[in-house]
């Protein structure tokens, strides 16, 4: 099979890299940080389109003040280094509750969006402060109301006008998700999305995760048979 368009990634087992050092677990953050700037230019490479990344979930605000800090100062200097998704035409753009986050960071990512809005060849999406199940909230008050107003008929909301109120319109399905340090389940990432994605865990820990470690995913992905609920090509001979 051919190379994923989309790879979605649960970057995970921050916290257990350090625990397993002895240091505090924020250091894990940081060092996830770097992982995170080598698989982009890896996947880049390797001719991937599109890379989304739960970099914060809607729940995270409940870890201690300090860890959020910590993963909000991240935030701040990978999105002062934007110059750099300018240079290499990298268009950038976020998913998850905006408004949520300091007054600084909110203007960062509006420009950065803004200024890498038209770039065509890779995009990485960044989900922060994001939960599927309250994007598919979102859309489905958008919709209700549409209706309640008269704009749309409830017959008329089929799969595409659903998928086209969520906050992923703007990008293709995820064909790969990708979680690393053995949890095995999807945490409310992509829920709607990854409808007929190909799942795919690991127990690397996420600063652990090289472009080797990749390199053997993308080999998983190219020998899984996606069938979408229909027959495979071998199935049907
Ligand atoms: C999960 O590990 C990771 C996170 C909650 C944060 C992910 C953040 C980064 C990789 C760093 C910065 C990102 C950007 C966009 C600059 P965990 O803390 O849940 O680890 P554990 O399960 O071992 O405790």
């Amino acid at each position: 099979m051919s190379l994923p368009k989309h790879i979605a990634i649960i970057m995970d087992g921050n916290g257990r890299w350090a625990k397993k050092r002895g240091l505090p677990r924020t250091a894990g953050h940081k060092v996830g940080a770097e992982t995170l700037k080598k698989i982009l230019t890896h996947a880049r490479k390797k001719g991937i389109e599109v890379v989304t990344l739960y970099a914060f979930s809607s729940e995270n605000w409940k870890r201690p003040q300090e860890e959020v800090q910590t993963l909000m100062n991240l935030f701040r200097t990978y999105l002062k280094e934007a110059r750099e998704f300018v240079e290499k035409e990298i268009r950038v753009s976020f998913i998850g509750e905006r408004e949520k986050f300091d007054a600084d960071l909110k203007e960062q990512m509006n420009r950065l969006e803004s200024q890498t809005a038209d770039f065509k060849g890779f995009h990485v999406v960044l989900a922060l402060s994001y939960g599927a199940r309250n994007d598919i909230v979102n859309a489905a008050r958008q919709l209700a109301t549409k209706a309640a107003s008269g704009q749309i008929k409830p017959d008329e909301i089929d799969e595409a006008t659903f998928a086209a109120h969520l906050s992923t319109a703007h990008m293709p399905v995820p064909d790969f998700v990708i979680r690393t340090s053995g949890e095995e389940r999807l945490s409310n990432f992509l829920l709607w999305e990854s409808a007929y994605a190909e799942l795919y865990f690991t127990p690397v820990l996420w600063p652990d995760f090289d472009e080797e470690a990749f390199d053997k995913a993308l080999k998983v992905y190219q020998n899984r048979d996606r069938r979408y609920g229909g027959l495979s090509n071998k199935q049907k001979v």
